[in-house]
């Protein structure tokens, strides 16, 4: 019975030891990298922009991008463009539209996808007249991939469910709750129109079928007109902890009290965002713009063109400690311009699975929405 009780005390004490040697051996390096769409080429696209990927339950990876028509703006109609690798990220198929708005004036944005892995569905949500230009209501909008992203739904509108207010989605994912509270439940986090902006969130306790508002984290004057310095919370990129609380990194509109990322957290699966858990975080500069964030094995990843006035520099960042503190080193991922960005990594047990990270991003020359490129990272220096 003592050895017993001892071999489990050593058995515990050696994962422990293993899972902290892994963590502090991260030393991530660029494996790989490919262009998956350049903008202005011929054909019925102008621009490719927002560029999201996520793995699926199959362990495939899907890519998604507005592929904006007619300019680079972002009002205008759209495709949802997307590619699907099912070998790692080795090779991508050709690009599929998933959805077409036809010839709106202020069409389609994205967007978040969520991973429903108890359902294995892919939900895309995104939005209509987010900006109200010629068009009225703004919509919400779903479409579902029930065969690993092969097949879409016909588009499905939340807002009946939701009500008409203005919402874009992430640009980034929407999770799905793994540990209490709300375990299963898909949180999906966005932010408002330029007035009356914030964060804001929306859950699903059925895998997708039915919504409701969740938290917001309101911009101050709320619903007037925004001066330089004002708290504007706006994009943003909601992660879980192994604690099971949110984070949310959010891109800080009008730089209010730095030149830095927001991070506010919920603790009662995704319902609040109390200001007591709104911090400024100094060591994520940030130029404006939307970043990327995620948590694997215990390990919190950010991606964003770490600097603080212009969107170059795509800088791949790590933390140990939930993000209470950064790793010294960063790894540059590009030094031209470079803007939006988000990141997966494939959820199987696989030995493969465990070493790797995807930043998809914006990228340049000379514009960073000249190309959208991803990157494979191994994260342990290639080992
Ligand atoms: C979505 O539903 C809302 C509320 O019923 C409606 O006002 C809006 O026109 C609908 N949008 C689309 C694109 O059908
Ligand atoms: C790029 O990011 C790194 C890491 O944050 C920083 O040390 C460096 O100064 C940045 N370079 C530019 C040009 O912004």
């Amino acid at each position: 019975m003592a050895r017993l009780w001892l071999v489990a005390v050593l058995v515990s004490v050696v994962s422990v030891l293993k899972a902290s040697e892994e963590r502090s051996q991260i030393e991530p390096l660029v494996y790989d990298e490919q262009l998956l769409w350049v903008s202005g080429g011929a054909g019925e696209v102008n621009t490719y922009r927002i560029p999201l990927l996520s793995f699926t339950s199959q362990g495939s990876l899907l890519a998604f991008t507005e592929a904006r028509k007619h300019s680079s703006g972002d009002i205008g109609a759209k495709f949802i463009a997307m590619r699907r690798s099912t070998d790692k990220g080795a090779t991508w198929s050709p690009t599929f539209f998933i959805v077409n708005d036809g010839s709106m004036v202020d069409g389609l944005n994205l967007g978040s996808v969520v991973v429903d892995e108890q359902t294995g569905s892919v939900i895309l949500v995104y939005s209509l007249c987010f900006h109200q230009y010629h068009c009225h209501p703004s919509s919400t909008m779903l479409v579902e991939s029930l065969d690993d992203g092969l097949t879409w739904s016909a588009p499905r509108n939340l807002s009946v469910q939701l009500g008409v207010k203005s919402f874009a989605p992430g640009p980034g994912f929407g999770i799905q709750k793994r540990y209490d509270p709300s375990a299963g439940r898909l949180v999906v986090c966005g932010h408002g129109t330029l007035e009356g902006d914030g964060v804001f969130c929306i859950l699903s306790d059925d895998h997708g079928r039915t919504w409701k508002n969740g938290a917001a984290l309101k911009s101050i004057p709320y619903n007037q007109p925004k001066q330089n310095l004002d708290f504007n919370p706006d994009e943003c990129q909601p992660v879980e902890l192994q604690d099971g609380s949110i984070v949310i990194n959010v891109r800080n509109q009008n730089n209010y009290h730095c030149h830095c990322r927001m991070v506010v957290r919920s603790l009662d699966g995704g319902e609040t965002l109390p200001v007591e858990e709104l911090k400024f975080d100094h060591t994520l500069v940030d130029p404006v713009v939307a970043a990327g964030a995620l948590q694997k094995e215990g390990v919190l990843y950010f991606s964003n063109p770490a600097n603080s006035q212009h969107r170059v520099n795509m800088t791949l960042r790590w933390s140990l400690n939930d993000g209470k503190s950064w790793e010294k080193e960063a790894l540059q991922i590009w030094p031209g311009p470079s803007g939006y960005s988000s990141m997966t990594t494939l959820v199987g047990n696989s030995v493969e699975d465990k070493k790797f990270v995807f930043v998809i991003y914006e990228k340049g020359h000379r514009e960073y929405i000249e190309t959208v490129s991803v990157a494979k990272i191994h994260l342990y220096g290639g080992r």
